[in-house]
């Protein structure tokens, strides 16, 4: 009798322990140093508050670093981490690792693939809509091209291009497909390949690109993010070509964007499309928290919506977006 009494006393304990042990999630990111990136995060930090959970923050920006950060997430007992991925060709790598640590992993923004490049079912995911939101971007071009009143067949379209990112080429194919849709000339549209996704590569992919077709009279451009767009902003302000003869309009709408739409005198860069930081940060978080706890598994797949944001309703967008 007393045997059993301690034995079940001791299963109590072990029960209490476990249930006591401190839930600890990790949120990695590829481009700490982005505004997205920074909003996400402050968005898991208010999650974490709410929820009353460690939050780890760790940049990174290749895969050596992020499989030292998953490893040492284990090494801290965090019991899983949400993560964009400096590649997504690491997905399987991800995995493997979050298996080994017997860790919980959901992406967030960029899809992990496997080695045939097929999104990796058994990894959660939070991401936007790209096609529709880059179809939104294009829409809102067209829009502006036609209330200039300018002649189609003298615009260029810059589509500042990260074909190896899928989420990328989605969110850019989808403003080209809009401005075709609109009556855009094919042949009008230029590709930029940029080598990284930041602004300065984004400034050297559109500036070979002005150069080689300076017959055109005015400019419009697309690309992944507002970095990628701001980036071509710049370079044709380098060759004079201001407000009046640009209409750049990215996506994401965070602090980048909103200081651009704030400036006194209008630049190229027209507007944004405003994603969700917060769901991204805030709800994966969440998300990963219950999964941990054992109260829900996360969704497999979550696509997220925005709204295009320029100097007109920036103020009206940003209350809408609660952001
Ligand atoms: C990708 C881009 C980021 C941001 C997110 C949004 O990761 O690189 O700039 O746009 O998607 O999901």
């Amino acid at each position: 009798m007393k045997r059993t009494l301690l034995a079940a006393a001791s299963l109590l304990l072990m029960t209490a322990a476990y249930a006591a042990e401190p839930v600890k999630i990790g949120f990695l990111v590829k481009q700490a140093e982005e505004p997205w990136f920074q909003d996400e995060w402050r968005y898991a930090e208010q999650a974490a508050k709410e929820k009353g959970f460690a939050l780890v923050k760790i940049g990174v920006p290749n895969g050596e670093k992020m499989i030292a950060a998953i490893d040492n997430l284990a090494a801290q007992k965090a019991q899983g981490f949400v993560i964009c991925a400096p590649d997504v060709k690491l997905g399987t790598a991800v995995e493997r690792a979050a298996k080994r640590n017997n860790m919980k992993v959901i992406s967030v923004d960029d899809r992990l693939v496997d080695g045939g490049g097929k999104p990796i079912a058994s990894i959660p995911h939070m991401g936007i809509s790209g096609y529709a939101i880059g179809k939104q971007v294009g829409e809102g071009i067209a829009a502006e091209i036609k209330a200039r009143k300018w002649n189609m067949a003298e615009v260029g379209a810059i589509r500042v291009a990260y074909d190896q990112l899928p989420t990328a080429k989605e969110r850019t194919m989808g403003a080209v497909d809009a401005l075709k849709a609109a009556g855009f000339p094919v042949a009008n549209i230029v590709d930029a390949p940029q080598a990284k996704t930041d602004t300065e590569s984004a400034f050297n992919a559109a500036n070979i690109a002005l150069t080689k077709n300076a017959r055109f009279k005015h400019w419009v451009a697309v690309g992944l993010n507002d970095e990628a767009v701001l980036g071509a902003v710049r370079a044709a302000e380098g060759r004079g070509i201001k407000a009046d003869n640009m209409v750049g309009v990215g996506i994401g709408g965070a602090k980048a964007a909103q200081n651009e739409l704030s400036k006194p005198a209008a630049t190229g860069f027209f507007g944004s499309v405003m994603i969700s930081a917060r769901e991204h940060g805030y709800q994966t978080s969440v998300n990963m928290y219950d999964w941990i706890t054992g109260k829900a598994v996360p969704p497999g797949e979550v696509l997220t919506k925005g709204m295009l944001m320029t100097r007109a309703n920036q103020a009206d967008v940003r209350k809408q977006m609660g952001q």
